[in-house]
């Protein structure tokens, strides 16, 4: 193995993060990340800067479409967003997320479902929530061929059966979590996300399955961790969940610009000379 397994070790290696390069990164040590993106731009701005993964979550029901949950948005939707990051990545590894109510029902509706994001979206994975119940669509999956990572914990499909955003996994309830992902791992899932748990489940989950684990509030021992990307890079207002940090202030940025823009047009600064034919 060589020392540096990471597969964008070389910046201009085109080569294509696959699953096997994620398990060896566990199998090094080496921790990665995964970010959403849900366009042409945000996705080759992640991938020049070296993420690996990028996951077109269904998280844009609420961060592209406008909704107040993940519940709203469709299969047909998410399509052209995971159709635009496949398109604009060259070495990401792209996840679709499966919407609520397009895989739960049965094994089959949930390949039907895969198969329409793998090929009219080109995505080359994509993820599912929910724990030990989600084996037989797990298996299906893994057997047809498409890879898939499973998502436990907090899974924000469920937040009304849940009661609301709450911490997964406390007390004994842990161990309903480590069965679910070796579970899980058994049926054939690449990788297990993790949301909002005590760090000592993460931790907890991460020794007990050969997969990587993808924390987001699941602690530090996790083998990556994933943000919204909106999130990650301060475009979102208002209260952030406590699992985020914010890496930039782009929300500023983009209203000092906005603002710079339309008081030069009322000064008669732009257009300038220089911007006519
Ligand atoms: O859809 C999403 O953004 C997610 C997060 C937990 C990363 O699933």
């Amino acid at each position: 193995m060589s020392e540096h397994p990471s597969p964008y070790a070389s910046a201009q290696a085109p080569v294509r993060v696959r699953i096997p390069h994620l398990q060896q990164m566990k199998a090094a040590g080496h921790k990665w990340t995964m970010l959403t993106a849900y366009d042409m731009y945000s996705a080759a701005i992640f991938e020049e800067a070296g993420i690996p993964v990028l996951l077109v979550g269904d998280s844009a029901s609420n961060n592209v479409f406008g909704n107040t949950s993940t519940l709203a948005v469709t299969v047909d939707e998410l399509l052209p967003l995971v159709r635009a990051v496949s398109r604009s990545t060259r070495r990401a590894l792209v996840i679709a997320d499966l919407p609520f109510g397009s895989y739960q029902a049965s094994a089959e509706q949930c390949l039907h479902t895969a198969v329409r994001f793998m090929k009219e979206a080109g995505a080359h994975a994509v993820k599912l929530e929910g724990g030990i119940e989600m084996v037989p669509q797990v298996q299906k999956l893994a057997t047809s061929g498409i890879p898939v990572m499973a998502h436990i914990g907090f899974t924000p499909q469920m937040e009304h059966q849940l009661g609301g955003y709450r911490v997964q996994g406390r007390g004994e309830d842990a161990q309903r979590l480590i069965d679910s992902a070796q579970a899980l791992e058994a049926a054939g899932a690449f990788a297990i996300l993790i949301e909002m748990v005590p760090a000592e489940v993460g931790r907890a989950i991460t020794e007990a399955i050969a997969i990587p684990t993808v924390g987001i509030g699941a602690g530090p021992h996790c083998d990556a961790q994933v943000l919204v990307w909106q999130d990650m890079a301060g475009l979102r207002d208002g209260q952030l969940p406590r699992f985020v940090k914010q890496y930039a202030d782009l929300r500023a940025v983009l209203r000092g610009a906005a603002m710079a823009f339309a008081e030069e047009v009322q000064a008669g600064a732009f257009p300038g000379p220089e911007h006519g034919f």
